[in-house]
Protein backbone atom coordinates (compact mmCIF):
# COMPACT_ATOMS: atom_id res chain seq x y z
CA UNK A 1 0.00 0.00 0.00
CA UNK A 2 0.88 3.77 -0.25
CA UNK A 3 0.86 5.63 3.14
CA UNK A 4 1.81 8.79 4.17
CA UNK A 5 2.00 9.36 7.79
CA UNK A 6 1.74 12.95 9.11
CA UNK A 7 3.91 13.70 12.36
CA UNK A 8 7.40 11.82 12.38
CA UNK A 9 7.60 11.75 16.26
CA UNK A 10 7.29 8.85 18.16
CA UNK A 11 4.81 7.60 17.53
CA UNK A 12 5.05 8.72 13.24
CA UNK A 13 8.66 7.21 12.91
CA UNK A 14 8.06 4.29 14.71
CA UNK A 15 4.34 3.95 12.50
CA UNK A 16 6.54 4.82 9.62
CA UNK A 17 9.62 2.34 10.05
CA UNK A 18 7.57 -1.20 10.42
CA UNK A 19 5.27 -0.19 7.89
CA UNK A 20 8.03 0.31 5.50
CA UNK A 21 9.44 -2.98 6.61
CA UNK A 22 6.38 -4.69 6.62
CA UNK A 23 6.71 -3.79 2.44
CA UNK A 24 4.10 -0.59 2.53
CA UNK A 25 5.76 2.59 0.41
CA UNK A 26 5.93 5.01 3.04
CA UNK A 27 6.15 9.18 2.84
CA UNK A 28 6.82 11.11 6.34
CA UNK A 29 5.28 14.05 6.80
CA UNK A 30 6.41 17.13 9.16
CA UNK A 31 6.40 20.17 9.06
CA UNK A 32 10.34 20.36 10.92
CA UNK A 33 12.52 20.48 7.99
CA UNK A 34 15.10 19.09 10.22
CA UNK A 35 13.35 15.43 11.25
CA UNK A 36 12.34 15.25 7.11
CA UNK A 37 16.25 15.63 6.03
CA UNK A 38 17.35 13.03 8.97
CA UNK A 39 14.65 10.72 7.40
CA UNK A 40 15.61 11.03 3.69
CA UNK A 41 19.40 10.80 5.26
CA UNK A 42 18.68 7.34 6.06
CA UNK A 43 18.95 8.51 10.10
CA UNK A 44 16.16 8.27 12.71
CA UNK A 45 14.44 11.28 13.93
CA UNK A 46 14.04 10.40 17.72
CA UNK A 47 15.98 8.65 19.76
CA UNK A 48 14.52 4.99 19.97
CA UNK A 49 16.29 1.51 20.13
CA UNK A 50 16.82 -0.71 16.79
CA UNK A 51 14.78 2.48 14.97
CA UNK A 52 17.97 4.15 13.14
CA UNK A 53 18.74 0.64 11.13
CA UNK A 54 15.31 0.23 10.33
CA UNK A 55 15.06 3.79 8.99
CA UNK A 56 18.17 3.38 7.57
CA UNK A 57 17.18 -0.18 5.75
CA UNK A 58 13.65 1.30 4.47
CA UNK A 59 15.15 4.08 2.88
CA UNK A 60 17.80 2.17 1.22
CA UNK A 61 15.49 0.17 -0.59
CA UNK A 62 13.41 3.64 -1.70
CA UNK A 63 10.21 2.17 0.54
CA UNK A 64 10.85 4.81 2.75
CA UNK A 65 10.91 8.98 1.90
CA UNK A 66 10.07 12.45 3.57
CA UNK A 67 8.62 15.30 2.56
CA UNK A 68 7.23 18.81 4.07
CA UNK A 69 4.74 18.68 0.91
CA UNK A 70 1.46 17.68 2.72
CA UNK A 71 -0.47 17.61 -0.77
CA UNK A 72 2.44 15.85 -2.71
CA UNK A 73 2.18 12.98 0.18
CA UNK A 74 -1.44 12.85 -0.21
CA UNK A 75 -1.53 12.72 -3.86
CA UNK A 76 0.95 10.04 -3.78
CA UNK A 77 -0.96 7.48 -0.95
CA UNK A 78 -4.10 5.86 -0.73
CA UNK A 79 -4.06 5.95 3.21
CA UNK A 80 -2.77 8.77 5.32
CA UNK A 81 -1.89 7.98 9.25
CA UNK A 82 -2.21 11.13 11.24
CA UNK A 83 0.35 11.00 14.23
CA UNK A 84 0.52 14.90 15.05
CA UNK A 85 1.16 15.70 18.97
CA UNK A 86 -1.98 16.96 20.90
CA UNK A 87 -0.55 18.50 24.23
CA UNK A 88 -2.11 19.82 26.77
CA UNK A 89 -3.26 23.44 27.26
CA UNK A 90 -2.41 25.45 30.01
CA UNK A 91 -5.66 24.69 32.19
CA UNK A 92 -5.17 20.80 30.64
CA UNK A 93 -8.11 20.87 27.96
CA UNK A 94 -6.77 19.18 25.27
CA UNK A 95 -4.96 21.32 22.30
CA UNK A 96 -6.32 20.25 18.83
CA UNK A 97 -4.03 22.91 16.88
CA UNK A 98 -2.00 19.97 15.26
CA UNK A 99 -4.91 17.93 14.86
CA UNK A 100 -6.93 21.11 12.93
CA UNK A 101 -4.26 21.75 10.89
CA UNK A 102 -3.26 18.53 9.68
CA UNK A 103 -6.63 18.05 8.68
CA UNK A 104 -6.88 21.26 6.70
CA UNK A 105 -3.78 20.08 4.69
CA UNK A 106 -5.08 16.90 4.24
CA UNK A 107 -8.27 17.77 3.09
CA UNK A 108 -6.27 20.91 0.83
CA UNK A 109 -4.45 18.00 -0.58
CA UNK A 110 -7.93 15.86 -0.99
CA UNK A 111 -9.74 19.07 -3.30
CA UNK A 112 -7.53 18.12 -5.97
CA UNK A 113 -7.60 14.19 -6.01
CA UNK A 114 -10.08 12.48 -7.58
CA UNK A 115 -9.70 8.67 -5.93
CA UNK A 116 -10.80 7.75 -2.83
CA UNK A 117 -8.60 8.83 0.28
CA UNK A 118 -8.46 7.28 3.64
CA UNK A 119 -7.25 8.67 6.70
CA UNK A 120 -6.57 7.33 9.64
CA UNK A 121 -5.99 8.86 13.17
CA UNK A 122 -3.27 7.85 15.40
CA UNK A 123 -3.09 10.74 17.48
CA UNK A 124 -4.90 10.32 20.66
CA UNK A 125 -8.12 12.52 21.40
CA UNK A 126 -10.95 12.73 23.56
CA UNK A 127 -14.13 11.64 22.46
CA UNK A 128 -16.21 13.55 20.26
CA UNK A 129 -13.25 14.90 18.75
CA UNK A 130 -12.96 12.86 15.45
CA UNK A 131 -16.77 14.01 15.26
CA UNK A 132 -16.69 17.50 16.42
CA UNK A 133 -12.61 18.67 15.05
CA UNK A 134 -11.84 16.14 12.19
CA UNK A 135 -14.43 15.49 10.22
CA UNK A 136 -15.72 18.63 9.91
CA UNK A 137 -12.00 20.11 9.32
CA UNK A 138 -11.63 18.04 6.34
CA UNK A 139 -14.80 18.28 4.93
CA UNK A 140 -14.41 21.89 5.07
CA UNK A 141 -10.88 22.17 3.63
CA UNK A 142 -12.14 19.41 0.78
CA UNK A 143 -14.86 20.46 0.27
CA UNK A 144 -15.90 16.45 0.09
CA UNK A 145 -18.07 14.09 2.21
CA UNK A 146 -16.63 11.78 4.79
CA UNK A 147 -17.62 8.35 3.47
CA UNK A 148 -18.00 9.25 0.33
CA UNK A 149 -15.08 10.90 -1.40
CA UNK A 150 -13.06 10.12 1.93
CA UNK A 151 -12.66 6.83 4.54
CA UNK A 152 -12.13 7.92 8.06
CA UNK A 153 -11.14 6.24 10.68
CA UNK A 154 -9.36 5.78 14.60
CA UNK A 155 -6.51 3.67 15.23
CA UNK A 156 -5.16 4.55 18.49
CA UNK A 157 -1.70 3.65 18.95
CA UNK A 158 -0.26 1.54 22.32
CA UNK A 159 3.60 1.63 22.07
CA UNK A 160 6.28 2.82 24.95
CA UNK A 161 8.92 4.20 24.51
CA UNK A 162 12.03 3.00 23.86
CA UNK A 163 10.60 -0.57 23.46
CA UNK A 164 8.17 1.17 20.66
CA UNK A 165 9.46 -1.14 17.87
CA UNK A 166 8.31 -4.18 20.08
CA UNK A 167 5.48 -2.93 20.94
CA UNK A 168 4.17 -1.60 17.65
CA UNK A 169 4.99 -5.97 16.80
CA UNK A 170 3.04 -7.40 19.79
CA UNK A 171 0.53 -4.38 20.85
CA UNK A 172 -2.24 -5.93 23.68
CA UNK A 173 -4.78 -4.73 20.84
CA UNK A 174 -5.63 -3.32 17.93
CA UNK A 175 -8.32 -0.98 17.54
CA UNK A 176 -10.42 0.40 14.43
CA UNK A 177 -13.02 2.84 15.35
CA UNK A 178 -15.18 3.43 12.27
CA UNK A 179 -18.74 3.94 10.93
CA UNK A 180 -17.27 2.53 7.53
CA UNK A 181 -16.99 -1.08 7.32
CA UNK A 182 -15.31 -1.03 4.39
CA UNK A 183 -12.33 1.98 5.45
CA UNK A 184 -11.96 -0.23 8.72
CA UNK A 185 -11.42 -3.47 6.96
CA UNK A 186 -8.84 -1.82 5.00
CA UNK A 187 -7.01 -0.30 7.97
CA UNK A 188 -6.95 -3.32 9.28
CA UNK A 189 -4.85 -5.25 6.83
CA UNK A 190 -1.93 -2.84 7.74
CA UNK A 191 -1.80 -5.14 11.24
CA UNK A 192 -3.64 -8.96 10.41
CA UNK A 193 -0.63 -10.30 10.60
CA UNK A 194 0.37 -8.83 14.04
CA UNK A 195 -0.21 -11.08 17.34
CA UNK A 196 -3.25 -9.49 18.77
CA UNK A 197 -6.62 -9.32 19.24
CA UNK A 198 -8.01 -7.03 16.20
CA UNK A 199 -11.44 -4.71 17.73
CA UNK A 200 -13.43 -3.28 15.06
CA UNK A 201 -15.41 -0.39 17.24
CA UNK A 202 -17.49 3.02 16.92
CA UNK A 203 -15.41 5.96 16.25
CA UNK A 204 -16.38 7.53 20.20
CA UNK A 205 -15.42 4.23 21.83
CA UNK A 206 -11.93 3.95 20.11
CA UNK A 207 -11.45 7.26 20.94
CA UNK A 208 -12.41 6.68 24.73
CA UNK A 209 -10.43 3.47 25.13
CA UNK A 210 -7.20 5.17 24.50
CA UNK A 211 -7.66 7.47 27.61
CA UNK A 212 -9.30 4.80 29.61
CA UNK A 213 -6.19 2.70 28.93
CA UNK A 214 -3.20 5.52 30.23
CA UNK A 215 -5.84 6.35 33.18
CA UNK A 216 -5.24 2.95 34.69
CA UNK A 217 -2.22 2.99 33.31
CA UNK A 218 -1.33 6.35 35.86
CA UNK A 219 -3.68 4.73 38.82
CA UNK A 220 -1.56 1.56 38.72
CA UNK A 221 1.57 3.49 39.36
CA UNK A 222 0.10 5.50 42.06
CA UNK A 223 -1.42 2.82 43.66
CA UNK A 224 1.99 0.79 43.68
CA UNK A 225 3.30 3.50 45.16
CA UNK A 226 1.54 4.75 47.44
CA UNK A 227 0.94 0.86 48.64
CA UNK A 228 5.06 0.97 48.48
CA UNK A 229 4.96 4.25 50.66
CA UNK A 230 2.41 3.32 53.47
CA UNK A 231 4.10 -0.06 53.70
CA UNK A 232 7.77 1.64 54.32
CA UNK A 233 5.56 3.59 56.86
CA UNK A 234 5.52 0.39 58.95
CA UNK A 235 8.69 -0.93 57.89
CA UNK A 236 7.20 -3.78 55.83
CA UNK A 237 8.51 -4.50 52.16
CA UNK A 238 6.39 -2.87 49.93
CA UNK A 239 8.35 -5.03 46.78
CA UNK A 240 7.33 -8.67 48.33
CA UNK A 241 3.72 -7.15 49.28
CA UNK A 242 3.09 -6.46 45.40
CA UNK A 243 4.72 -9.44 44.42
CA UNK A 244 2.60 -11.41 46.36
CA UNK A 245 -0.57 -9.08 45.36
CA UNK A 246 0.12 -9.76 41.63
CA UNK A 247 0.30 -13.61 41.77
CA UNK A 248 -3.63 -13.36 42.37
CA UNK A 249 -4.46 -13.06 38.69
CA UNK A 250 -8.29 -14.19 40.01
CA UNK A 251 -9.22 -11.02 41.99
CA UNK A 252 -6.05 -8.16 41.39
CA UNK A 253 -4.89 -8.43 38.06
CA UNK A 254 -7.86 -9.69 36.38
CA UNK A 255 -11.28 -8.42 35.20
CA UNK A 256 -12.72 -8.55 38.95
CA UNK A 257 -14.21 -5.23 39.83
CA UNK A 258 -13.41 -3.47 36.74
CA UNK A 259 -17.05 -3.18 35.47
CA UNK A 260 -19.17 0.39 35.21
CA UNK A 261 -21.63 -0.55 37.98
CA UNK A 262 -22.80 0.94 41.01
CA UNK A 263 -20.97 1.49 44.39
CA UNK A 264 -18.83 -0.53 46.41
CA UNK A 265 -19.98 -1.72 50.28
CA UNK A 266 -19.75 -4.61 52.11
CA UNK A 267 -18.54 -5.78 55.74
CA UNK A 268 -14.82 -5.02 54.00
CA UNK A 269 -14.00 -2.75 51.44
CA UNK A 270 -14.96 0.21 52.97
CA UNK A 271 -13.49 -0.43 56.57
CA UNK A 272 -10.67 -1.23 55.20
CA UNK A 273 -9.93 1.04 53.32
CA UNK A 274 -11.15 3.53 56.07
CA UNK A 275 -8.71 1.99 58.28
CA UNK A 276 -5.90 2.03 55.79
CA UNK A 277 -5.94 5.64 55.30
CA UNK A 278 -6.56 6.53 59.20
CA UNK A 279 -3.26 4.74 59.78
CA UNK A 280 -1.61 6.25 56.72
CA UNK A 281 -2.57 9.50 58.12
CA UNK A 282 -1.28 8.88 61.99
CA UNK A 283 1.85 8.05 60.18
CA UNK A 284 2.18 11.22 58.21
CA UNK A 285 1.83 9.74 54.73
CA UNK A 286 0.29 11.61 52.17
CA UNK A 287 -1.49 9.31 49.78
CA UNK A 288 -4.38 11.05 47.72
CA UNK A 289 -4.93 8.10 45.72
CA UNK A 290 -6.12 5.86 48.56
CA UNK A 291 -7.75 8.72 50.39
CA UNK A 292 -9.87 9.36 47.46
CA UNK A 293 -11.18 6.10 46.86
CA UNK A 294 -14.40 6.69 49.65
CA UNK A 295 -15.49 9.95 48.02
CA UNK A 296 -15.44 8.66 44.89
CA UNK A 297 -17.76 5.63 46.09
CA UNK A 298 -19.72 8.76 48.32
CA UNK A 299 -19.90 10.03 44.50
CA UNK A 300 -21.28 7.47 42.96
CA UNK A 301 -24.02 7.39 45.65
CA UNK A 302 -25.06 10.90 45.04
CA UNK A 303 -25.01 10.39 41.07
CA UNK A 304 -27.21 7.37 41.19
CA UNK A 305 -29.58 9.72 43.64
CA UNK A 306 -29.89 12.02 41.31
CA UNK A 307 -30.33 9.64 38.06
CA UNK A 308 -33.40 8.56 40.37
CA UNK A 309 -34.64 12.30 41.10
CA UNK A 310 -34.28 13.00 37.45
CA UNK A 311 -37.02 10.80 36.93
CA UNK A 312 -39.38 12.93 38.67
CA UNK A 313 -41.50 10.10 39.82
CA UNK A 314 -42.05 9.70 43.45
CA UNK A 315 -43.12 6.18 43.70
CA UNK A 316 -39.85 3.82 43.45
CA UNK A 317 -38.96 0.61 43.59
CA UNK A 318 -36.21 -1.32 44.33
CA UNK A 319 -35.10 -4.77 43.48
CA UNK A 320 -32.02 -5.86 45.21
CA UNK A 321 -30.31 -3.43 48.46
CA UNK A 322 -27.21 -5.71 50.11
CA UNK A 323 -24.22 -4.92 47.82
CA UNK A 324 -24.10 -7.94 46.29
CA UNK A 325 -26.23 -10.68 44.60
CA UNK A 326 -27.33 -13.75 46.52
CA UNK A 327 -25.57 -12.17 50.40
CA UNK A 328 -28.22 -11.44 53.15
CA UNK A 329 -25.36 -8.94 54.46
CA UNK A 330 -26.44 -5.46 54.48
CA UNK A 331 -23.49 -4.04 56.42
CA UNK A 332 -22.35 -0.55 54.44
CA UNK A 333 -24.90 -1.89 51.81
CA UNK A 334 -24.63 1.69 49.52
CA UNK A 335 -28.48 0.45 48.30
CA UNK A 336 -29.66 1.19 52.33
CA UNK A 337 -27.53 4.68 51.83
CA UNK A 338 -30.44 5.84 49.06
CA UNK A 339 -33.37 4.14 50.60
CA UNK A 340 -32.16 6.10 53.80
CA UNK A 341 -31.83 9.09 51.12
CA UNK A 342 -34.93 8.95 49.11
CA UNK A 343 -36.99 8.62 52.56
CA UNK A 344 -35.67 11.65 54.11
CA UNK A 345 -36.44 13.01 51.27
CA UNK A 346 -40.43 12.04 51.09
CA UNK A 347 -40.27 9.33 48.21
CA UNK A 348 -42.37 6.62 48.65
CA UNK A 349 -41.13 2.94 48.21
CA UNK A 350 -41.36 -0.58 48.02
CA UNK A 351 -38.37 -2.79 48.22
CA UNK A 352 -37.58 -6.68 46.60
CA UNK A 353 -34.66 -8.72 47.72
CA UNK A 354 -35.38 -12.19 48.28
CA UNK A 355 -32.27 -13.20 50.16
CA UNK A 356 -33.03 -10.03 52.79
CA UNK A 357 -36.52 -10.80 52.90
CA UNK A 358 -35.87 -14.72 53.69
CA UNK A 359 -33.00 -13.36 56.05
CA UNK A 360 -35.05 -10.98 58.26
CA UNK A 361 -37.71 -13.55 58.77
CA UNK A 362 -34.80 -15.87 60.21
CA UNK A 363 -33.44 -12.59 61.77
CA UNK A 364 -30.05 -12.03 60.46
CA UNK A 365 -29.00 -8.72 59.41
CA UNK A 366 -32.09 -7.67 62.48
CA UNK A 367 -30.46 -5.94 64.54
CA UNK A 368 -28.63 -3.60 61.71
CA UNK A 369 -31.71 -2.75 60.35
CA UNK A 370 -33.66 -2.23 63.78
CA UNK A 371 -31.15 0.25 64.52
CA UNK A 372 -30.33 1.84 60.95
CA UNK A 373 -33.55 2.05 59.48
CA UNK A 374 -36.59 0.79 61.06
CA UNK A 375 -38.89 2.18 58.67
CA UNK A 376 -37.61 -0.46 56.01
CA UNK A 377 -39.95 -3.31 57.47
CA UNK A 378 -42.75 -1.66 55.95
CA UNK A 379 -41.42 -0.93 52.51
CA UNK A 380 -40.30 -4.64 52.48
CA UNK A 381 -42.29 -6.96 50.44
CA UNK A 382 -41.53 -10.89 49.53
CA UNK A 383 -43.62 -10.45 46.23
CA UNK A 384 -41.78 -8.40 43.35
CA UNK A 385 -45.51 -7.93 41.62
CA UNK A 386 -45.87 -5.55 44.50
CA UNK A 387 -42.73 -3.51 43.92
CA UNK A 388 -44.30 -3.34 40.66
CA UNK A 389 -47.55 -2.18 41.34
CA UNK A 390 -46.01 0.03 43.37
CA UNK A 391 -43.66 1.87 41.19
CA UNK A 392 -43.05 4.20 39.05
CA UNK A 393 -39.22 4.23 38.59
CA UNK A 394 -37.49 0.50 39.34
CA UNK A 395 -34.20 0.65 40.02
CA UNK A 396 -31.79 -2.48 40.03
CA UNK A 397 -29.67 -2.47 43.14
CA UNK A 398 -27.47 -5.05 42.79
CA UNK A 399 -26.33 -7.85 39.91
CA UNK A 400 -28.57 -10.75 40.25
CA UNK A 401 -29.65 -11.92 37.17
CA UNK A 402 -32.83 -13.34 38.56
CA UNK A 403 -34.35 -9.72 38.34
CA UNK A 404 -34.07 -9.72 34.56
CA UNK A 405 -36.72 -12.51 34.82
CA UNK A 406 -38.94 -10.84 37.00
CA UNK A 407 -39.12 -7.70 35.39
CA UNK A 408 -40.71 -9.26 32.68
CA UNK A 409 -43.95 -8.62 34.68
CA UNK A 410 -43.23 -4.90 34.60
CA UNK A 411 -45.31 -2.54 31.80
CA UNK A 412 -44.65 0.11 29.55
CA UNK A 413 -45.50 3.02 32.22
CA UNK A 414 -42.01 1.76 34.29
CA UNK A 415 -39.09 3.67 33.77
CA UNK A 416 -36.10 1.35 34.87
CA UNK A 417 -32.44 2.50 36.27
CA UNK A 418 -30.53 -0.30 36.05
CA UNK A 419 -27.64 0.69 37.99
CA UNK A 420 -25.24 -2.24 38.59
CA UNK A 421 -25.03 -3.04 34.67
CA UNK A 422 -26.63 -6.19 34.39
CA UNK A 423 -27.78 -4.69 31.00
CA UNK A 424 -31.19 -3.19 30.84
CA UNK A 425 -31.23 -0.46 28.69
CA UNK A 426 -31.88 2.27 31.20
CA UNK A 427 -34.73 4.31 31.50
CA UNK A 428 -36.89 1.51 28.98
CA UNK A 429 -39.57 -0.40 29.69
CA UNK A 430 -38.57 -3.73 30.70
CA UNK A 431 -40.74 -5.70 29.18
CA UNK A 432 -39.02 -5.42 25.91
CA UNK A 433 -35.67 -5.19 27.15
CA UNK A 434 -35.96 -8.06 29.45
CA UNK A 435 -36.56 -10.33 26.21
N1 LIG B 1 4.83 9.09 22.53
C1 LIG B 1 4.18 7.99 22.81
O1 LIG B 1 4.70 7.06 23.43
C2 LIG B 1 2.75 7.82 22.36
C3 LIG B 1 2.17 6.56 22.43
C4 LIG B 1 0.85 6.41 22.00
C5 LIG B 1 0.15 7.51 21.52
N2 LIG B 1 0.75 8.73 21.50
C6 LIG B 1 -0.04 9.83 20.95
O2 LIG B 1 0.36 9.97 19.57
C7 LIG B 1 0.37 11.35 19.20
C8 LIG B 1 1.76 11.74 18.75
O3 LIG B 1 2.65 11.62 19.84
P1 LIG B 1 4.22 11.74 19.66
O4 LIG B 1 4.81 11.51 20.99
O5 LIG B 1 4.67 10.94 18.50
O6 LIG B 1 4.31 13.32 19.29
P2 LIG B 1 5.61 14.17 18.89
O7 LIG B 1 5.43 15.50 19.47
O8 LIG B 1 6.85 13.38 19.19
O9 LIG B 1 5.51 14.25 17.31
C9 LIG B 1 4.53 14.96 16.64
C10 LIG B 1 5.12 15.39 15.32
O10 LIG B 1 4.07 15.96 14.52
C11 LIG B 1 4.64 16.99 13.76
N3 LIG B 1 3.56 17.85 13.23
C12 LIG B 1 2.82 18.78 13.88
N4 LIG B 1 1.95 19.35 13.02
C13 LIG B 1 2.15 18.75 11.82
C14 LIG B 1 1.56 18.89 10.55
N5 LIG B 1 0.58 19.78 10.32
N6 LIG B 1 1.99 18.12 9.53
C15 LIG B 1 2.98 17.21 9.73
N7 LIG B 1 3.60 17.04 10.92
C16 LIG B 1 3.18 17.80 11.95
C17 LIG B 1 5.57 17.68 14.74
O11 LIG B 1 6.52 18.50 14.06
C18 LIG B 1 6.20 16.46 15.42
O12 LIG B 1 7.36 16.03 14.76
C19 LIG B 1 -0.12 12.12 20.42
O13 LIG B 1 -1.50 12.29 20.31
C20 LIG B 1 0.20 11.19 21.57
O14 LIG B 1 -0.66 11.41 22.68
C21 LIG B 1 2.03 8.90 21.89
Amino acid sequence: MNISIFGLGYVGSVSAACLARDGHRVIGVDTQTDKVEMVNRGLSPIVEPGLDELIRGAVSEGLLTATTSSIEAVLNSTMSLVCVGTPSQRDGSLDTKYVRQVCQEIGNGLRTKREFHIVVMRSTMLPGTMRQVVIPEIEKSSGKKAGKAFGICINPEFLRESTAIFDYDNPPKIVIGSSDVATAALVARLFEHLPAPLIKTSIEVAEAVKYTDNAWHAVKVDFANEIGTLCSAVGVDGQEVMDIFLQDRKLNVSPSYLRPGFAFGGSCLPKDVRALTYLARELGAHLPLLESILPSNEEHIRRSLDLIEDQGQRKIGIMGISFKAKTDDLRESPMLRVVEELHRRGYSLRIFDPTVSHSILTGANKAYLREHLPYIYEMLTDDHREVLKHAQTVVIGNRDEYYKELLRDAEPHHCILDLVGLGIPMGVAVSAAAD
